[in-house]
């Protein structure tokens, strides 16, 4: 087996369960409390934009009074340690990885924290509600959006992503179902070229069978685990 130099690390809602977010597909997730193609589809944000801030206006507000967990500081610590290639690539729009310290983060489907500008495209650090319509700070015009990457839209940032897995020798995936793609197949990307692959999950997720070894329970337990023993190699 080849040594462990380069890392890529996929994070999905699991690793902030324990912050107090929802996730999306267990009981009670967000999609169960609401219809993916009510507020979370540009045709959505098309029909009714007020429904759609509204949503999002929420989930930005209520990120803001969550606090990152061990598992994110346990990821900040290898990132701050690790002294070879690494990528935390996040689905998660929160900011709970970077308030944790872990500065290699890549953020696919965009961030709550942002705004992104329809008129001009510029996109802004975004803290206060959209629904309003607040002037761009760049062009002026009332034409924001949040910057989150809706379904039917491209994820951000995809050749770096896979640059990241073609070079990566571990794989490892935390807190995500494996139900949504491209990021459900990058563990096949990655195992495909001779990468180790490990799930860290509360349950086996639907790819659980692509992964040569799972872990399973909360985040808070087996993130800090399996860092100390990345770690204890270095
Ligand atoms: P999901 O809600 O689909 O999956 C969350 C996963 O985390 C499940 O497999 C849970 O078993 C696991 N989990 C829950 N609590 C956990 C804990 N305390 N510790 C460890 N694991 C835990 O969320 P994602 O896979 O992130 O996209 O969803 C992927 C994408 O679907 C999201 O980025 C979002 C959503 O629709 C967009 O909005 C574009």
């Amino acid at each position: 087996m080849r040594p462990i130099r380069n890392i890529v690390i996929l994070t999905g809602a699991g690793v902030s369960a324990e912050s107090g977010i929802d996730t999306f597909r267990d009981a009670g997730g967000l999609w169960e409390q609401h219809r993916v193609e009510d507020v979370a589809t540009p045709e959505a944000f098309a029909r009714d934009p007020d429904l759609v801030l509204r949503f999002y206006d929420m989930r930005r507000s209520a990120v803001q009074e969550k606090e990152p967990n061990a598992a994110h500081r346990a990821l900040a610590r290898l990132d701050a340690e690790w002294p070879h290639g690494l990528l935390i690539v996040t689905q998660n729009v929160d900011d709970l990885h970077e308030r944790a310290g872990a500065k290699r983060v890549l953020h696919m489907h965009g961030e709550h924290l942002n705004a992104w500008c329809t008129a001009c495209d510029a996109r802004s650090p975004w803290s206060a509600p959209l629904l309003d319509r607040p002037p761009c700070p760049a062009c002026g015009e009332r034409a924001l959006r949040p910057d989150v990457v809706w379904f039917g839209e491209m994820p951000y940032r995809m050749d770096e992503i896979y640059d990241a897995l073609r070079a990566c020798d571990l794989f490892v995936s935390i807190g995500t179902s494996g139900a949504v793609y491209p990021a459900a197949g990058f563990v096949r990307n990655a195992r495909d070229l001779g990468a180790r692959t490990l799930e860290l999950n509360l349950e086996p997720s639907q790819g659980s069978l692509w992964f040569d070894e799972c872990r399973h329970g909360p985040a808070t337990e087996v993130v800090p685990a399996w860092v100390e023993g990345m770690l204890a190699r270095v």
